[in-house]
């Protein structure tokens, strides 16, 4: 971290991987900007990183609302001119149980692409400008590998089609944002948490929320000789 406070935003941030992303990024000395959808949760959570001693703040962003993704841009254009680091954690999934392709309902689908990727989009497209101001920018897209084929390829994993299909998505955005932002100083990587024990999955997961978190926090303070445009686990790269 260099002697000015980095300015980052983390969608997602009230609980799960996201909270603990930005009180990694807190305890670095960023300024963080904390998005949720509710606000009681997201002042909760803002509350409890302040008495850590992090310089938090609540921004209410639910990814999904235009209104809110364009105030949040505003406000933060407003009070600090710039955006150095911006965690796109915030995820869906809402197929319970796990659908295979064939049995996967359009609402699921829908609804499962409104957040994880449409509001990734928005929020990105929102924030570009300010992260272009920045004197090295990071967009880290949590994603997953069951949204990478290569890996599931012939997998006897459960399919979660329409979770999978977004974070698929959210890999090709990641490489295409990257296409267009090489030659500038903000890169754009995906990343996995690994299997986290958090709501998402019903707290089936192996690792703690502080465990996934540590991968999103590496990719969003990745120096200037770090990739972009890649695939980034707590293993190293994965091929897409
Ligand atoms: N856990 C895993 O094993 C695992 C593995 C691979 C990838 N991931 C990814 O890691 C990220 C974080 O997930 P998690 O495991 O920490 O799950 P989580 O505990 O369920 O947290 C998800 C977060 O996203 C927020 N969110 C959902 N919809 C939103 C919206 N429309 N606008 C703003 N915020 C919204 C939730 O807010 P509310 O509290 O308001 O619902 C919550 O803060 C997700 O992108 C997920 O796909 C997780």
């Amino acid at each position: 971290m260099t002697a000015i406070a980095k300015i980052s935003l983390i969608t997602g941030a009230n609980k799960g991987i996201g909270l603990e992303a930005a009180r990694s990024l807190g305890r670095l000395g960023a300024v963080v900007l904390m998005g949720a959808r509710d606000g009681a949760r997201g002042e909760a959570a803002v509350k409890v990183l302040r008495e850590e001693g992090a310089d938090a703040h609540f921004v209410q962003l639910d990814v999904t609302d235009v209104a809110d993704v364009a105030a949040a841009a505003r406000r933060i254009d407003k009070t600090y001119g710039r955006l150095d680091i911006l965690v796109n954690n915030a995820g869906i999934n809402v197929e319970w149980p796990a659908a295979k392709a064939s049995e996967v309902s359009l609402e699921a689908l829908r609804t499962t692409f409104e957040t994880n990727v449409c509001g990734l989009v928005a929020v990105t497209n929102a924030m570009l400008p300010l992260l272009r101001r920045s004197p090295e920018g990071r967009i880290v897209n949590v994603s997953s590998e069951m949204g990478i084929p290569a890996w599931l390829a012939g997998s006897e994993m459960p399919a979660i089609t329409g979770y999978s299909v977004s974070k698929a998505a959210v890999n090709m955005l990641t490489v295409l944002y990257a296409n267009e932002l090489r030659g500038t100083t903000v890169k754009v990587n995906a990343c996995s948490p690994g299997f986290v024990a958090t709501d998402i999955n019903r707290g089936v997961g192996v690792l703690t929320a502080e465990q996934g978190a540590r991968v999103e926090v590496a990719a969003a303070t990745l120096d200037a000789d770090g990739p972009s445009g890649v695939f980034l686990t707590a293993d190293g790269t994965v091929p897409w």
